[in-house]
């Protein structure tokens, strides 16, 4: 069994993901951004960041490309509260995954977000919509920490 690491990630969070995954794992013929190289191995580890509530653009690309392997997907989001919003996240992607292929598991964990999001909140923030912006400077708050060492350890236990 031959694997693939291959991922989208646009400020680092996922591709942290995929190195966690790159050193556990052994017979990987392939690690780095999406590539038509991954293609060769029996199963692929697929990573990508959320935009919009699935995953970023590159991902569903090369998702298109993908057939007749068993697929890993992992991603990072922003929103990081309820497992719910993951599986809504994961539904979603699957959706670009051509029958041919057999998914054998998923993980997502929250990732932080830039600055200038936090920034953008705190102006948009005031009497009437507080509670709401301050809800999502909170999520912005705690997502600085992630990915941590709690969540990679969570990744290498679903795939060992
Ligand atoms: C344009 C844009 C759209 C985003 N949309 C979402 C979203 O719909 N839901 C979410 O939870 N996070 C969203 N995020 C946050 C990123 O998914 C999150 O920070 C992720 O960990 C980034 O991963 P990366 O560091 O691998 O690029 C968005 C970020 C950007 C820049």
């Amino acid at each position: 069994m031959t694997y693939a690491v291959t991922y989208s990630s646009h400020t680092g969070n996922t591709k942290e993901l995929a190195q966690t995954i790159n050193e556990t794992l052994d017979n990987i013929i392939y690690f780095g951004e999406h590539d038509i190289k991954a293609l060769n191995a029996d199963r692929i580890y697929i990573g990508f960041w959320t935009d919009k509530g699935t995953c970023d653009s590159k991902t569903i690309e090369f998702l298109k490309q993908v057939q007749n392997k068993e697929i890993f997907l992992f991603g990072t989001a922003g929103f990081g509260k309820s497992e719910q919003y993951f599986n809504q996240i994961i539904d979603s992607v699957k959706s670009y995954i051509n029958d041919s292929n057999r998914i054998v598991g998923s993980f997502m964990c929250q990732g932080k977000m830039p600055q200038t999001v936090r920034d953008r909140y705190i102006k948009l923030q005031n009497n009437e919509n507080y509670q709401k912006y301050q809800m999502l400077i909170d999520n912005f708050d705690q997502a600085l920490e992630h990915p941590n060492n709690k969540d990679k350890n969570n990744l290498i236990k679903v795939i060992k």
